[in-house]
């Protein structure tokens, strides 16, 4: 049956910053969504995202969400506030859109998860490199067996923010409300890399904070081993000048897939006669990369989640990034922090038996 997209939506943003103003863009690219409403604690910021969208300014989250022309709400507020004002949207009825990391604690995660259950309301994490152009060609392939049976996957952000950016904004850089750079920044294709490789069952992890004055992370080293008995690697940081594409590398039984930056680089693949020895970029990079910006975000791939999750409230299904996903992602960040914390592997129980201990 082929699905609809024919009502139309108020969004409502909370936070004005530097991601809200990626969604009140990304909004503008979506048929069907209009940007009803932003607000901020900080007024001069809500005004200013407000009258740049020429949408309404609210002047705190309850007057937003009491308007009937908001139904979807952008949760673009500090990590670690995700759960506290995503819950308060899906008590107001109001579907949600939540900022990655979905919360920094698997509480908090779960807390925004019941919320939504209670409300019959839907969440989506936003994931925005799943969107892009070379993730799309590459879940094609893995669809199709192209590569063989999967052995070993591997995700680098080696990207680089200055000692400002951590001081910008009295959130970032702490464990209470961001954490460190495989939460923030890594999270992006450590998410792409459990997407084509399976669930973690297991990882082995160093942290490190050598070029930032934080209390967090600037760097993470990971080993994993997935469910699938499958192995990889997760790297991040937040320390590498000048700032480098993101890559992840699939290899199966029948070769190998490299994405950068959101585009297929190199597809070396045994018996697939397209496959040359080096094959030139399949899709484009998306431009411009946040590896040394953080401000650098293309919001056509925000907006190409936050359509799919309009058309999944109007069909009455799940949308293709469930904060289930976004959830099993940060149960694997918070295996990873463990593990450096202790020096020991971590095991990462499934959902289901996590649920019943
Ligand atoms: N998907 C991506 O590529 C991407 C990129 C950047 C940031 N993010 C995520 O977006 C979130 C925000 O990051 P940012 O860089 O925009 O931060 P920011 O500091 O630039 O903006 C956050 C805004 O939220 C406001 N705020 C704080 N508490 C609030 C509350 N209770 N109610 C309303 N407003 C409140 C602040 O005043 C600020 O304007 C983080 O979770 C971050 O991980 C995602």
């Amino acid at each position: 049956m082929s699905e609809t997209n024919a009502a139309r939506h108020g969004i409502g943003i909370v936070g004005a910053g530097v991601i809200g103003a990626v969604h009140a863009e990304a909004v503008g690219l979506v048929p069907g969504a209009t940007l009803a409403a932003v607000t901020d604690v900080d007024p001069g910021r809500a005004k200013a995202l407000a009258a740049a969208w020429d949408c309404a300014a609210e002047p705190d989250l309850a007057s937003l969400l009491a308007r009937d022309d908001v139904d979807v709400v952008g949760v673009c507020v500090p990590s670690g506030l995700h759960a506290e004002v995503g819950v308060q949207a899906a008590a107001a009825g109001k579907h949600v859109v939540v900022e990655k990391p979905i919360e920094v604690t698997l509480a908090a995660a779960d807390r925004l998860i019941a919320a939504a259950r209670a409300n019959n309301v839907l969440v989506t994490v936003i994931s925005q490199h799943r969107f892009d152009a070379g993730l799309h060609e590459l879940r094609l392939l893995l669809d199709r067996g192209a590569l063989g049976s999967l052995l070993l996957g591997e995700a680098s952000t080696k990207w680089y923010r200055t000692q400002d950016y951590y001081e910008s904004a009295a959130w970032r850089g702490t464990w209470e409300l961001d954490g460190g750079s495989l939460m923030n920044q890594g999270i992006h294709y450590l998410d792409l890399l459990l997407w084509a490789m399976g669930p973690a069952a297991e990882v082995t992890a160093i942290c490190a904070t050598q070029a930032h004055r934080v209390e967090v992370e600037d760097t993470t080293l990971a080993l994993v081993r997935f469910a699938s008995g499958a192995v990889g690697t997760v790297l991040s940081s937040t320390a590498a000048y000048p700032g480098f594409d993101q890559r992840l590398e699939i290899t199966g039984t029948n070769g190998t897939v490299i994405v950068s930056s959101g585009a297929i680089t190199r597809r070396e693949l045994a018996s697939d006669p397209a496959s040359a020895a080096t094959t030139p970029a399949a899709t484009p990079a998306a431009e411009p990369t946040a590896a040394a910006n953080p401000g650098g975000i293309d919001p056509s791939s925000h907006a190409a989640q936050i359509a799919e999750f309009l058309t999944a409230i109007d069909n009455g299904r799940e949308p293709a990034i469930t904060a289930g996903s976004a959830r099993a992602t940060l149960q694997v960040i918070c295996a990873v922090y463990e593990s450096a914390r202790t020096g020991r592997s971590v095991a990462i129980s499934p959902p289901g038996e996590e649920r019943a201990r």
